[in-house]
């Protein structure tokens, strides 16, 4: 059976890719966001699939009936069910778009698998309990996850809830969330990952990567600071380089020894209380910066093809990023979705 696809809420595709990384026969039909900017990113990675510029709420069954698509696989806004974003929950109007969706899929017989990711969270919302009544009402079973990539042998954590739903019977027992995939299942991790073999050479380095001063001097001790031998980074957020505190972690090219010596250096002359000049010189020899775009979505197991038009600007790159998903989780999930 060929799967066609109907990406909604698509942003810069990591769907597409976990798609593609799945290896099942079908193709992504049509992609659908309202990020003009987050389009063009997609459009330019994907130049033959249909990139539909509009609300999700102008979405009818007539129009998904005509794309002919029976899998949607989609990642709608987190913010509604986040601390930052105040759990606003079903009065967020962000989660619009997907009360739309549930009043959809009842109408839309053709539609026979669906992948939901959201944060975590999500499954303790009202937005949850509308979705699940939706797929219950349009005849689907399902299967509900968290997830993080770290389980997967990828050094990076994005725990995140995922739904897949289909309209035939799953070979595994659901009821409740799943905190691993089923062991017939288990073929996807990625053995001893660390953060050298994802990051670029120093000469790709710009200069803008590296911490400025006043961060420096001011936030060091807020930040998740890794070293080439870890295997674990933070979560990167669409903060990220923006806010230091909980938006991804920071890379130091020393060993970890090394860069223990010197925060311990940097820690005794805060007791001593010496200059704040010979401080702020021992942090600027950690040579603390932060992970370009392309080393985030090598961590988010983007392949190496994927690329930003030139005029993507970095803070874009880096929200989009943060927006997005982990692609070889996701593919891991679609391949059982379609099993
Ligand atoms: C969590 S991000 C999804 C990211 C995507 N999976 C990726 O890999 O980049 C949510 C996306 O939904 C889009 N969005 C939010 N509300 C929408 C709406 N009502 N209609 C269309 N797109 C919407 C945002 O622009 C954003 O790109």
């Amino acid at each position: 059976m060929d799967f066609h696809v109907l990406e909604l809420f698509s942003g810069i595709g990591g769907m597409h890719y976990a798609f593609r990384s799945a290896a099942v026969p079908g193709k992504v039909i049509a992609a659908m966001d309202i990020n003009t900017n987050a389009n063009a990113v997609y459009a330019h990675n994907f130049p033959t699939t249909s990139v539909c510029n509009n609300n999700i709420q102008s979405l009818t069954p007539e129009k998904i009936e005509k794309l002919n698509v029976n899998m949607i696989l989609m990642s709608p806004p987190c913010q509604p069910h986040t601390r930052v974003g105040n759990r606003l929950d079903v009065d967020d109007n962000r989660s619009d778009g997907l009360q739309h969706i549930c009043n959809l899929l009842p109408l839309c017989q053709g539609v026979q698998y669906i992948l939901m990711e959201n944060v975590k969270g999500f499954e303790i919302s009202k937005a949850h309990d509308q979705f699940l009544d939706a797929l219950r009402l349009a005849g689907y079973q399902w299967r509900e996850f968290i997830l993080c990539p770290t389980q997967f042998g990828i050094p990076n954590s994005r725990r995140r809830y995922y739904c897949l739903a289909r309209k035939k019977e799953f070979c595994f027992d659901g009821g409740h969330i799943l905190d691993d995939i089923p062991i017939e299942f288990r073929m996807g991790v990625i053995d001893g990952m660390m953060i050298s073999n994802l990051l670029l050479p120093d000469n790709l380095i710009g200069p803008e990567c590296y911490l400025p001063d006043k961060i420096l001097s001011k936030r060091v001790w807020l930040m998740d600071i890794v070293t080439a031998e870890a295997r674990k980074t933070m979560c990167f957020t669409k903060a990220y380089t923006y806010y230091s505190e909980g938006t991804g972690s920071i890379y130091c090219p020393l060993n970890k020894k090394e860069m223990d010596i010197v925060f311990a250096k940097v820690k005794e002359l805060e007791l001593s209380e010496e200059s704040e000049a010979l401080r702020l010189e021992l942090l600027k020899s950690l040579k603390l910066r932060y992970f370009t775009p392309r080393e985030i979505a090598r961590l988010m197991s983007f392949p190496n093809t994927f690329e930003f038009p030139t005029e993507t600007t970095n803070r874009q790159k880096y929200r989009f990023l943060g927006n997005s998903i982990n692609v070889h989780v996701v593919g891991v999930l679609i391949k059982i979705l379609c099993s």
